[in-house]
């Protein structure tokens, strides 16, 4: 059985949140909202308890957890040191969407880290999540609280139905703020790397760390033409069940493409449902298509806040394709928007 708890996110009720440490304490699966999307936490030094989260997930072990503290204090007994670069990073964007990599101490299990050599740490801004952490005193790791392979969960009803009956606690606090899941930065090698964009971009990390770089993975255009050339090569996250087709380049263009395969496709007795921005929306009806509205283009935050329910959402019309195209706004959420438009994609048009 697993426990929906309605709490205020703007005052969370002690008492619920007691609750939902207590489980945690002793080994049980608590989902959370955070500012990105929902987590679904489990007690980080207890093995037993990572272990029934990546089952309830179904999530392979070789994919390392992401654990949250509630202060750069409490992440110190899990990393071997906190260079200069972390500090600084952390005193400018924690508690934030910002996901370190660093150097780990003995002290965390195998299962958390996948037996790598590093820790993701992380200090939530959400206050449901700061509330359940700092009731807790404990380290929790969390992965986002979806299926493995499924749109992460931005509301408390995404949670339930992928995961109703396998956790024990979900705290419902409303839709999350940002969308889009933490930026992650390397910071045990030499260079300072992105592994994931996200609402903390390139040129906000620059800003404190000049020689911050982007690995290739987190840039877009090669991991998209290899998405052409073997899509079984590209990770599977984020995705719809329905195929997902995405085109690229100028909104004229791609919206005149998507028309004409869309017409194609329905000659051919497909159903077509296209994930559309509201600028879009009008001229996509006129032309008789099916669509789900995504957020403003010219207002990347909207796009971001609701793009993994859109993606449920016209999955759930159980349509044979998905048809969407990519984001042409300039915006620090723009490169995280398309990269996860990219995973969604079986196939990225040219
Ligand atoms: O916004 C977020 O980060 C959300 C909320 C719940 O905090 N969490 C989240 O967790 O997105 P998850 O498990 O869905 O994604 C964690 C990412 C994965 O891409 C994983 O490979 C990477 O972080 N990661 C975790 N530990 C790592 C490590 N030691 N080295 C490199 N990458 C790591
Ligand atoms: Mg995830």
């Amino acid at each position: 059985m697993t426990d929906v708890l309605r709490v205020d996110p703007a005052k969370p009720d002690e008492e619920l949140i007691a609750r939902a440490a207590e489980c945690l304490r002793g080994g049980g699966l608590v989902a959370f909202p955070t500012e990105t999307v929902y987590g679904l936490g489990a007690h980080a030094l207890d093995t037993a308890a990572v272990l029934r989260l990546f089952a309830a997930k179904e999530r392979p072990a070789s994919d390392p957890l992401i654990v949250h503290v509630p202060s750069i204090d409490d992440a110190m007994p899990l990393v071997d040191e906190m260079p200069r670069a972390a500090r600084e990073l952390a005193a400018r964007f924690w508690p934030g969407p910002l996901t370190m990599v660093l150097k780990r101490s003995p002290q965390v299990p195998d299962v958390v880290t996948a037996g790598l050599g590093t820790v993701a740490v992380r200090v939530p801004v959400h206050l449901v999540a700061r509330a359940l952490l700092e009731r807790a005193r404990i380290p929790v790791a969390a992965p986002s609280a979806n299926l493995f392979s499924r749109p992460s969960p931005t509301r408390a009803a995404h949670v339930v139905a992928d995961l109703d009956g396998r956790i024990d606690i979900v705290l419902d606090g409303g839709a999350t703020n940002v969308g889009l899941e933490s930026t992650v930065i390397d910071l045990s090698g030499a260079v300072p790397t992105v592994l994931r964009p996200g609402a903390i971009d390139l040129d906000a990390l620059q800003l404190v760390l000049p020689d911050v770089t982007s690995h290739r993975a987190a840039e877009g255009k090669p991991d998209a033409t290899a998405a052409v050339r073997s899509p079984g090569m590209l990770a599977k996250h984020y995705s719809p069940k329905t195929p997902l087709y995405l085109y690229r380049g100028d909104r004229a263009d791609a919206l005149d493409l998507m028309k004409a395969d869309a017409r194609q496709r329905k000659a051919r007795g497909e159903s077509v449902v296209v994930l559309a921005y509201t600028e879009d929306v009008g001229e996509l009806r006129d032309h008789g298509l099916r669509v789900v509205e995504f957020g403003v283009e010219a207002d990347p935050p909207s796009v971001a806040a609701r793009l993994y329910a859109a993606l449920r959402e016209a999955d759930e019309l159980g349509a044979h394709v998905i048809l969407a195209r990519t984001i042409t706004t300039s915006h620090p959420l723009s490169a995280a928007i398309q990269d996860r438009l990219r995973r969604a994609a079986v196939i990225a048009t040219p």
